[in-house]
């Protein structure tokens, strides 16, 4: 079973996320397990402060590397039937605008840890030799800067959990498996666009809104063509 430990300064906001209905569902058929942990909880201080002014000036604030520190070693450490500590195998993550773009590829490679720490910056960023030092690698889901990596953290976190069997159904549910199945052809799955009932839709002006005709037509083989023309490939 994969488990994925997510460290954020926000812990209801992915808390909420982790309890809905797939992911719920998932975890109570123990496909997969959450950890929400509350960085805070680490921080040394009285006041709980995680952040900190840059070196060097600058504006804003910057995560501070101690309570980070101590929130990867603790959840690094596990307890096995009560047993002594024993580290498992985990892979750190950073969510950072500049890191490697996230793909569905990318979920592929990640599906194969046992357990995954998340790390979520917030404010301006993060003291560097957390990214040095701590992590593994550094995920970007895109060029645009969030205000933190929280979002970041639950895309991947779904993305993951859709490629484990059960998850979501049936595996022939699975639009990856549509294509690739042949050696030698492109390894993705077609998105392409669907329709359900009703045929027409009639909008309150103008004419009505048709379905494609080939896709009522029962016709397989043209139906197939249409999906092959119309579709776009995610390559995995
Ligand atoms: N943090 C802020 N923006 C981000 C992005 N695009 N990807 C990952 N982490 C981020």
């Amino acid at each position: 079973m994969i488990k994925f430990d997510i460290i954020t300064i926000f812990p209801e906001l992915v808390k909420a996320f982790s309890q809905e209905s797939l992911l719920k569902k998932a975890q109570e058929k123990k496909l997969l397990k959450i950890g929400v942990h509350n960085l805070r909880d680490w921080a040394q201080d009285r006041h709980k402060k995680v952040d900190d002014k840059p070196f060097g000036g600058g504006l804003g604030m910057v995560f501070k590397i101690e309570p980070l520190y101590r929130a990867v070693q603790s959840l690094k450490t596990n307890r096995l039937n009560g047993g002594p500590p024993t580290r498992r195998k985990t892979k750190i993550i950073l969510f950072t605008p500049r890191g490697k773009k996230f793909t569905q590829q990318k979920a592929e490679e990640l599906i194969k840890n046992k357990h995954l720490i998340f790390l979520c910056g917030r404010y301006e960023g993060i003291d560097e030799r957390v990214a040095k030092h701590i992590a593994n690698e550094e995920l970007s889901i895109g060029d645009y800067v969030l205000m933190g990596g929280e979002i970041p953290a639950m895309a991947v976190i779904e993305t993951m959990a859709r490629l484990i069997p059960g998850v979501v159904g049936k595996p022939s549910f699975l639009r990856e498996r549509r294509l690739g199945a042949k050696k030698g052809q492109k390894q993705g799955f077609l998105e392409y666009p669907q329709y359900t009932r009703p045929e027409t839709f009639s909008p309150k002006r103008g004419v009505a809104w048709e379905v494609p005709k080939v896709l009522l037509s029962g016709d397989h083989k043209k139906i197939e063509e249409w999906k092959q023309k119309r579709g776009k490939v995610i390559e995995k």
